[in-house]
């Protein structure tokens, strides 16, 4: 894996402590051609090996300004993002019914799955090198497409992911100018068996349910295919394009 990328190289996971960000980050350390991988999370353990965990809160531009900084000189050829919350156990639950919307939990929701993942990209995607393949992806949502939409429910999360897209495919023409071999993409990675689906698993078949090391390999094989061609479009596991 990692063909595609021109020599060895840094990479960046943000959202590590989550199921699918540690199953990027043990792939990624598993592969000789990644050098040195930075995980970040809000609370990181320790790291090892070519693990480097530090603490990021995405929802503060002070931080994560510096954090760039500090990325600049390693020039992560890959920057991940793999935060998200559908639910929090708590107040945050998916909507099934308008009557069920409430201000405090759309602007969660929204924060973590956009705003967040937004500002990362302002921020990291500069340290990207500007010469090569490069890659910067985020996951989103199969049910973040507006025109697969046929089921309804979850206002928040879909319109969250929905939005993220759209943020990915402007960052994407933006970057394409100035990055001429960057990939900017947005990923859906299939029913994965962790925190975030469990309370919803109950209706997929067993084979639906993917764990988080497939789905995090299969969506690295999708962004190995990747050409700057298909920049700003989102992606499922089995690199089918997912309609906007
Ligand atoms: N699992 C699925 O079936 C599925 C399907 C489609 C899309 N996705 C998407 O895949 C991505 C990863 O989800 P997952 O399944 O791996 O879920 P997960 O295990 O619950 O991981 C969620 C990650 O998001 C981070 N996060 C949550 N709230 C945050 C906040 N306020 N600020 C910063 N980070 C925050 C968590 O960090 P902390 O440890 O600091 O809380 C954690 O790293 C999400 O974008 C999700 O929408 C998942």
């Amino acid at each position: 894996m990692f063909e595609s990328y021109p020599e060895p190289f840094n990479a960046v996971v943000v959202g590590a402590s989550g199921g699918i960000g540690s199953a990027f980050t043990q792939h990624l350390a598993g592969s000789g051609k990644v050098d040195t991988i930075i995980a970040y999370s809000r609370a990181p353990t320790a790291g090892h090996g070519k693990i480097e965990t530090r603490a990021l809160d995405f929802l503060d531009e002070a931080v994560l300004a510096a954090e760039a900084n500090y990325l600049k000189d390693l020039a992560p050829r890959l920057i991940l993002i793999a935060t998200g919350v559908l639910h929090d156990g708590a107040a945050v639950q998916p909507e099934k019914a308008l009557r069920q919307l409430d201000i405090g939990t759309m602007e969660e929701v929204f924060r973590i799955n956009t705003f967040g993942p937004a500002l990362t990209l302002k921020h990291f995607l500069p340290t990207l090198p500007r010469e090569g393949k490069s890659v910067a992806a985020a996951i989103s949502a199969r049910v973040g497409s507006i025109s697969d939409n046929g089921l309804g429910g979850w206002y928040s999360y879909r319109s969250s992911k929905a939005a993220l897209n759209m943020m990915l495919r402007t960052s994407a023409i933006e970057m394409s100018r100035r990055w001429k071999e960057a990939v900017c993409v947005g990923l859906h990675p299939g029913t994965v068996d962790t925190a975030l689906s469990k309370p919803f698993q109950s209706g997929v078949a067993d084979k639906k349910l993917f764990s988080s090391d497939y789905s995090a390999g299969e969506m690295l094989k999708v962004l190995d295919s990747l050409t700057p061609e298909q920049t700003g479009q989102v992606f499922d596991y089995a690199g089918k394009v997912v309609p906007f």
